[in-house]
């Protein structure tokens, strides 16, 4: 049977634009009430927020900038005096930065673990500490197909993403039977900053077995569906169209 999402308040970071946007209407169309992190999307946060809001749930939003562990720290106790607990933590937000050791900066390391993996790290673990005892949670954690197999491309960035991956088996078995942690591992889905949408066709038609870039949308489905199957827990869904098997 599936698990009921109605109800559920579901914390989204990142969760104002793009495939953030996208996962907190999602979560909001299932019955989810909405906890939004942002860092410098203001404006689009309000309008998701209201989008999500006409999908007759609750929304609220709060920005903290990620690269401050006093700022991420706040996130949670927000949430909680926002809607008395959380039940879902979606760990989205991520920078995404090109390079391999000879570029590298300790800068751009910090930078990129702190937004990428340590906020993921103590937002669990803030998330597991609010939990009230007899509810279960969920922990769903957004990372990239690429880690899946070797590369020397984005070097910094695929660190934080592979560490991604090994948290989310690590807390499915730490925080078991209570909460549950999966991850989706994305391939193709939005261009990055800076490119165009037939940059992404293009790429796809190149790089992508399925010869088709995937959506937002297609995540947001992917990670209901994880949310949804009582048993599932440390699961690394790719969803890449077969780009990196
Ligand atoms: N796009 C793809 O095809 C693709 C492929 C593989 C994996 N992924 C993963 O999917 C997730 C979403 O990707 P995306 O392309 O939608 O990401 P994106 O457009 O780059 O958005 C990044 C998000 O992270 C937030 N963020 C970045 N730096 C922050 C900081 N210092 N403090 C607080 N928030 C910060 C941004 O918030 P503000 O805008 O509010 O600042 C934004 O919501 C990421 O984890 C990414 O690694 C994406």
């Amino acid at each position: 049977m599936a698990v009921e999402l109605t109800g559920k308040v579901a914390l989204v970071t990142g969760g104002a634009v793009r495939i953030g946007r996208a996962l907190s209407l999602a979560l909001a169309g299932a019955g989810c009430h909405l906890f939004i992190h942002y860092g410098r999307s203001t404006g689009p946060a309000e309008e998701t927020a209201a989008a999500a809001e006409a999908l007759g749930v609750t929304a609220h939003t709060y920005s903290a900038d990620l690269r401050e562990p006093e700022q991420t720290d706040g996130i949670m106790p927000a949430a909680v005096a926002a809607f008395g607990h959380v039940d879902i933590l979606i760990n989205n937000a991520a920078i995404f930065e090109p390079g391999g050791l000879a570029e590298a900066t300790l800068g751009q390391w910090e930078q990129q673990m702190g937004i990428n993996l340590r906020a993921p790290f103590f937002l669990s673990q803030a998330f597991a500490r609010q939990l009230p005892a007899g509810a279960e949670g969920q922990i769903v954690n957004i990372a990239d197909a690429r880690v899946l197999r070797p590369g020397a491309d984005h070097l910094v960035y695929r660190l934080t993403k592979s560490a991604l991956v090994s948290l989310t088996q690590a807390l499915a078995l730490e925080l078991a039977p209570r909460i549950r942690v999966n991850a989706v591992a994305l391939g193709a889905i939005l261009p990055p900053p800076g490119e165009d949408e037939a940059y992404l066709q293009a790429l796809a038609q190149r790089r992508v077995p399925l010869r088709r870039a995937g959506n937002p949308e297609m995540v947001a489905v992917n990670v209901l569906h994880l949310l949804r199957q009582p048993f599932l827990t440390g699961v690394i869904l790719p969803i890449d169209g077969g780009e990196f098997l």
